[in-house]
């Protein structure tokens, strides 16, 4: 067993070196590197196979670093920071500058900043002291991974360090609130806090502007997506979905346990027990469907509301071509 504290000790003095270090976050696994360091971000994006023009999120181990990093903090921001953090929640504010380098936020006047729940994540980042550039630890385009294994598979030898802390516990990446513009705060993208959270804390319904490209790049129709083609569809609709699917091909199904699966020749992927197991499992389940070679994944999602609004998202944008 490895001792995790000289663990945390190697992965500071990697960032410090301006090399990349993968961390377990509640949400999925990042991908860190020295936000300040222009060296080292563009190892990052090279790395990622990101375009340049990309912003990425910056982590930050304490509420108090967000003033070292932001200017015109609004009130709706600080409300949303206090409740939120640490947990899965990115803002996206009005960014000082020269504090991070132009890299990290795509030549924005905005930046991402988010304190993640995880205790060998604040480990890392307080013992680090300054923000960590940290994009999901994936390459460019594929599925989030949510265990060290999954960042050890798409990544190898390009980290320095993987540091270890287990399966995600949230499963989906954090939402992204806009509160760049006082007059308007806007999620950019739906993630482990929920819309009705938000609203309860900021006093009104937040505008969703998820749809765009612009507003979050990153965040493309066709992201998160496994090799097996994803074909959505409501329950009652599966048993027919297969029948048309059957000959020849590799399928698998990944619904809810409540949702009958009378139906035979299909790998069962899993029947996560409720909304939050599901979107704890959904990235590995995606991961599963090319391990085992299926043509078809049929995804029966969650009903809406919740954390099922970034379950849905996800698989939408999985089964998007
Ligand atoms: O849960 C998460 O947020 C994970 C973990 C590692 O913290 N990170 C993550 O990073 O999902 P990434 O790079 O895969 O997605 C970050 C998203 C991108 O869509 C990016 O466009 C958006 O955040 N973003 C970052 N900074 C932004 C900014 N200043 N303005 C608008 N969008 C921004
Ligand atoms: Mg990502």
């Amino acid at each position: 067993m490895s001792d995790p504290v000289s663990d945390v000790d190697r992965a500071v003095d990697a960032l410090r070196r301006r090399g990349l270090v993968a961390f377990p976050t509640e949400t999925v696994y990042g991908l860190g590197a020295d936000a300040a360091s222009d060296d080292a971000l563009a190892r990052l994006y090279s790395v990622k196979r990101r375009p340049p023009d990309h912003p990425v999120i910056v982590h930050v181990g304490a509420m108090g670093q967000l003033d070292e990093l932001a200017r015109h903090v609004t009130d709706s921001a600080r409300a949303l920071a206090a409740a939120c953090w640490p947990g899965p929640l990115t803002l996206v504010v009005r960014r000082r500058r020269g504090v991070v380098g132009d890299r990290a936020t795509g030549g924005r006047d905005t930046v991402g900043v988010r304190v993640p729940d995880h205790p060998l994540a604040l480990e890392l980042l307080q013992a680090f002291g300054s923000g960590v550039a940290a994009p999901s630890a994936n390459r460019f385009g594929r599925v989030s991974p949510t265990t060290a294994a999954h960042v050890r598979t798409d990544l190898g030898e390009d980290v320095d360090v993987i540091l270890d802390g287990g399966p995600c516990s949230v499963g989906v990446e954090s939402t992204i609130v806009d509160c760049s513009d006082a007059g308007a705060i806007r999620v950019l993208r739906v993630g482990g806090v929920t819309l009705d959270r938000i609203a309860a804390i900021i006093g009104h319904a937040p505008t969703l502007a998820t749809g765009g490209e612009f507003a979050a790049p990153g965040t493309l129709a066709q992201h998160y997506a496994p090799d097996a083609r994803i074909e959505i569809v409501e329950p009652e609709d599966l048993a027919t979905a297969i029948a048309a699917h059957g000959h020849g091909n590799h399928l698998g199904v990944l619904a809810l346990a409540d949702v009958a699966l009378d139906v035979t020749g299909v790998t069962v992927l899993s029947a996560p027990s409720d909304v939050d197991d599901y979107a704890r499992v959904l990235f590995a389940r995606f991961r599963d469907a090319d391990r085992l070679g299926l043509d078809v994944l049929f995804v029966v999602p969650p009903p809406a509301g919740g954390i099922g609004d970034a379950v849905r998202d996800r698989v939408r944008r999985a089964g998007a071509r």
